[in-house]
């Protein structure tokens, strides 16, 4: 996912570095936009070091007069996240007085806002304050309370900005609960606010749901105080996935040359994985055939089989197939495999080795020969060049339903990063998708399925 946070002038800009790592070691991208008083409390160099990413405050880089598109990071995100937002920033955001880069980013934002305010315990309770709040709560954003205790002024009562960490889980709650139904329909917040969950209004559900956890499109409304973690909470439509089997293949294979030594890739399972897991959460009965990974998939619904080879995976895989309702072909499947295998380790002598590799089964085209009319099958094609006719010709020759074309000519694409940047490709037509976190490039990759079952 990615997320923009949001720094203005407040103490309480300290934690927002714990707030930033929360996100990125989940695996999420972070663009942190600061305003010129919170600069006065927190450094953008220690934020572009917890981002990997320059800091932007300005219209304009100081150093190169490049323009800081603030309508872009309005499509770019999945989330804004203000945190700490100041009495002024929320002034502003309620009345659209764009004078820094953080509101002019605001008000282009095409994602769900949330503001974690921070400021003293009167400010808190002004009524200029609480208007405000109140009008962004009318207009969509979620206003994570803060909490009571002693202020930076030494003063005891409400105004501390929430945990980092409980900042995170409501972001992250939220923006995975948005039921595609959700329609912010701009109804007054409770005079007194003291909401313990969102008061998203929902409408019913399309007959064609189209969820995505990063659409950012929707809205939430409402408030989230202490305590509570729930945001929208109706129920979505169930998913075409509901009930289906699912038959997943992810992860390395690796071919024995000897005792000691084999052919294999760098694949790490994670996007396999992170498939497998969305899958269940549609409340899919997974069947993952993994080769050799650090980490396999867990959960209600969800079956691993550990192989080895590309022969063991095509065994199990086929053999699950049967049952399967839609095969999703992930893994980095070896092409080639040792003729023979020696028993024993081969001695370093002589100029050198010659190995006489012959073809493993190919797995996604011998399930597309014998895919019955009630199933679908997905295969992804990893390209370092020529990647959209490459992924097409598979498509064609493997009989996939679609294929998802991920290059490693793209930065944080393919073999083991936590993030994925895709391409969907279908026998009509192509989607890209931007850089995401492989949960999130799992969510794209079955909504897409969905629309085909
Ligand atoms: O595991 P990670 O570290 O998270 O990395 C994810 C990934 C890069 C492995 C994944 O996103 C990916 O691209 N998987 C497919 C890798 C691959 O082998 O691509 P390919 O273009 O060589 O193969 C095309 C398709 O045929 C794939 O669906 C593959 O699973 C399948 N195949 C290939 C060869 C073979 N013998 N049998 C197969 O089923």
């Amino acid at each position: 996912m990615n997320i923009v946070i949001g720094i203005t002038g407040s103490i309480a800009a300290y934690k927002t570095c714990i707030l930033i790592r929360q996100f990125v070691k989940l695996g999420h991208e972070v663009q942190a936009v600061i305003t010129p008083a919170g600069k006065e409390f927190i450094t953008p160099i220690t934020l572009s070091a917890l981002t990997s990413r320059p800091v932007i405050s300005d219209f304009f880089s100081q150093r190169d007069g490049t323009w800081h598109s603030h309508v872009q990071l309005g499509l770019w995100a999945d989330a804004m996240v203000i945190a700490p937002a100041t009495a002024s920033t929320i002034g502003k955001m309620a009345h659209g007085i764009a004078d820094n880069m953080l509101i002019t980013t605001y008000l282009s934002m095409k994602a769900p806002v949330f503001v974690a305010p921070a400021m003293d315990l009167d400010m808190w309770k002004h009524p200029a304050t609480q208007d405000n709040l109140q009008l962004l709560r009318q207009r969509g954003v979620t206003v994570i309370e803060p909490t009571s205790g002693e202020l930076a002024s030494h003063l005891v009562g409400k105004g501390r900005m929430e945990e980092p960490e409980r900042i995170a889980e409501v972001v992250l709650n939220c923006i995975s609960a948005q039921p595609s139904a959700c329609t912010n329909t701009l109804e007054s917040a409770p005079s007194d606010p003291q909401p313990s969950a969102c008061t998203n209004t929902l409408e019913s559900a399309p007959s064609d749901p189209q969820p995505s956890a990063s659409s950012g499109s929707q809205l939430l409304q409402g408030s989230v105080a202490g305590g509570s973690s729930t945001c929208p909470t109706a129920s979505p439509a169930p998913s075409p996935l509901s009930g289906k089997t699912v038959l997943i293949t992810a992860g390395p294979t690796y071919e024995r040359i000897d005792p000691v030594r084999f052919i294999g890739n760098y694949s790490s399972g994670k996007m396999g994985t992170a498939l497998a897991e969305e899958c269940a959460r549609r409340g899919a009965s997974v069947e993952i055939v993994c080769g050799p990974m650090s980490h396999y998939p867990a959960g209600q619904n969800i079956n691993v089989t550990r192989v080895e080879s590309a022969q063991q995976m095509w065994e199990a895989a086929s053999t699950l197939f049967t049952n399967a309702q839609v095969a999703i072909l992930c893994a980095a499947v070896a092409d080639f495999t040792p003729d023979t295998v020696a028993n024993q380790k081969l001695k370093r002598e002589g100029d050198g080795l010659t190995l006489h590799l012959k073809p493993t089964p190919d797995i996604a085209r011998g399930l597309g020969i014998i895919k019955r009319a009630d199933q679908r099958l997905v295969g992804f094609a990893l390209e370092t060049h020529d990647g959209l006719p490459h992924a097409q010709a598979k498509l064609a020759k493997k009989h996939l339903d679609f294929i998802v074309l991920n290059s490693l000519n793209d930065a944080g694409a393919g073999f083991q990063h936590d993030t994925n940047k895709v391409t969907i490709v279908t026998p009509t037509g192509i989607k890209s998708y931007p850089l995401k976190a492989k949960t999130a490039v799992a969510a794209d990759i079955i909504d897409e399925l969905e629309n085909i079952l």
